[in-house]
């Protein structure tokens, strides 16, 4: 890992990995138009229209009927963001599109990404924020809707 990298994670912001911004609109013409932005700074979000920041606290809002872009802080606190996002998607015409870490054998990820409607693996590594490193882990995009389920099954390790 270089020092850039390191820096990027072991800063006090390391759960903060902004969204490229490149990325953003890709997902933003897929699945948009965006209307939320949950986890935001002022200067961070990407729906600029409508955020909640920490001294909100996105969690304890209500997101419904809203299109939701959630890149949540990656830290423990991701759990709790999934099941906010789960929960949120069973309103009615209310979609949430998250950007999270690959995690596939986390309990959370079991839990609520395995009901998601879709979930896109992304091939190759994204560049968060203004970083030119790629991140050390893989990212996914998993939406939540009360819609028909895309097929997905899990297996035993065992
Ligand atoms: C991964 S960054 C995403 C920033 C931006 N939305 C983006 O996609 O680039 C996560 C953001 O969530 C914010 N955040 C942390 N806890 C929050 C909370 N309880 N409510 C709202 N935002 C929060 C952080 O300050 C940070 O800006």
């Amino acid at each position: 890992m270089d020092n850039q990298t390191q820096q990027v994670m072991f800063s006090s912001k390391s759960n903060d990995w902004e969204t490229p911004q490149h990325f953003y609109d890709k997902l933003n013409r897929e699945f948009g138009p965006f209307t939320l932005d949950p986890c935001a700074t002022e200067e961070s979000t990407k729906v600029s229209e409508c955020y909640f920041t920490p001294s909100d606290n996105g969690l304890f809002q209500d997101w419904d009927g809203q299109t939701v872009f959630m890149n949540p802080p990656y830290g423990r606190e991701i759990k709790e963001w999934l099941r906010k996002a789960y929960s949120e998607s069973l309103k009615p015409d209310t979609k949430v599109v998250c950007l999270i870490p690959a995690r596939t054998d986390t309990k959370y990820w079991h839990e609520y990404c395995m009901r998601a409607k879709e979930i896109h693996f992304v091939k190759g590594r994204l560049k968060f924020g203004n970083s030119e490193n790629s991140a050390p882990f893989p990212s996914a995009v998993v939406v939540f809707e009360s819609q028909p389920q895309t097929i997905i099954k899990t297996m035993e390790a065992r």
